[in-house]
């Protein structure tokens, strides 16, 4: 009899402690740190995914964004990302030189004629292996999402190279760009994004180079006077994690969340190539801001000033993987 009520209790505990641990087993928290706007493609693009993981695996997993440098700044995301302080996150090509050489690729002046050659490089062999450039790191990239090209804003208008001589220009951190603005006789300065604005506002820096969503989104527009229709370079991110978190998931759930997140890059990428178009508009209709559009003559002093760039990274980067990204043109 004492058995039996003995064992009656202790099937009764163990029961109790599995329903009360199962209504209560804590969902897999995926913060989601990024520096620019919500209104801009990685802003969309990272409340998408948010959205979709809530309606897929609502309950098992909950994303949390970050937006506008909130919680990390560019500069030190990644390191927060190694420690397990964020889960995602989706820095610019060009701030991952101190983990790999490779994606400075990215940075060279006039590599991609459009993003029509952005997104077949990367889509192609060289740039689906680029992806897992940082494993050894402790990083995995899992996927690319574009911004779009770059212009040159700055307070004074810029026709040509010599005009932007003796010129400050705020950069990424990315020994690239700073080699770029070199080759112009320009002074680089590698700030983070957050601090950008302040700095033209207050004319501590004469100019900056980024896209239109950027530049319209953090209005730089209304503290620069002068925007060149360049489209000199690039700006799209690398969706990254680490290793260790992403092992870590469950499988079920790593390929729920892998196909979100596909998902949400697949809208992103629609937003940039949108926001291209509407936030150059947006500030053209401002008139906070001139814009000016340079003949094939003055193009060409651009790239012939910027291209040297390209051979002095060319043993970092490689030479397959510039040949290979120029191809796609
Ligand atoms: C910048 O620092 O200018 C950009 O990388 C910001 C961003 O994430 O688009």
């Amino acid at each position: 009899m004492f058995k039996k009520v003995s064992t009656i209790l202790a099937v009764t505990a163990v029961s109790t402690m599995l329903a009360v641990g199962s209504a209560f087993a804590a969902p897999i928290t995926i913060k989601f740190s990024h520096v620019v706007a919500e209104n801009t493609p990685k802003g969309q693009m990272a409340n998408k995914f948010k959205d979709l993981v809530a309606e897929r695996l609502g309950g098992k997993v909950v994303v949390e964004v970050f937006p506008n440098s909130q919680l990390f700044g560019d500069n030190k995301v990644l390191e927060a990302m190694l420690l397990g302080d964020v889960q995602i996150g989706a820095p610019s090509l060009s701030k991952f030189s101190r983990y790999t050489k490779s994606l400075q690729l990215f940075d060279l002046p006039f590599l991609f004629k459009d993003m029509v050659a952005v997104e077949k490089f990367q889509k192609g062999p060289k740039g689906q292996e680029m992806l897992m450039s940082m494993e050894k790191k402790g990083i995995i990239g899992l996927g690319y999402l574009h911004n779009g090209l770059k212009q040159l804003s700055a307070s004074k208008p810029l026709k040509v190279p010599a005009d932007a001589d003796g010129l400050k220009f705020r950069i990424q951190a990315s020994d690239v760009l700073a080699a770029q603005f070199v080759a112009l006789g320009a002074v680089p300065l590698k700030k983070p994004f957050s601090e950008v604005f302040t700095l033209l506002q207050t004319k501590a820096i004469d100019g900056q180079e980024n896209t239109w969503s950027n530049i319209y989104s953090k209005k730089f527009f209304e503290v620069q006077d002068y925007i060149t229709e360049s489209n000199h370079g690039l700006i799209d991110y690398l969706i990254v994690t680490s290793t260790e978190f992403w092992k870590g998931l469950p499988d079920d759930i790593r390929v729920e969340v892998k196909k979100a997140l596909d998902e949400a890059l697949e809208f992103g990428n629609k937003v940039a190539a949108e926001k291209a178009t509407e936030d150059r508009q947006k500030i053209v209709d401002s008139k906070r801001s001139e814009i000016i559009t340079l003949s094939d003559a003055e193009r060409a002093q651009w790239v012939e000033a910027m291209k040297p760039v390209w051979g002095e990274f060319e043993e970092e980067i490689g030479k397959d993987l510039i040949d290979a990204a120029f191809a796609s043109n």
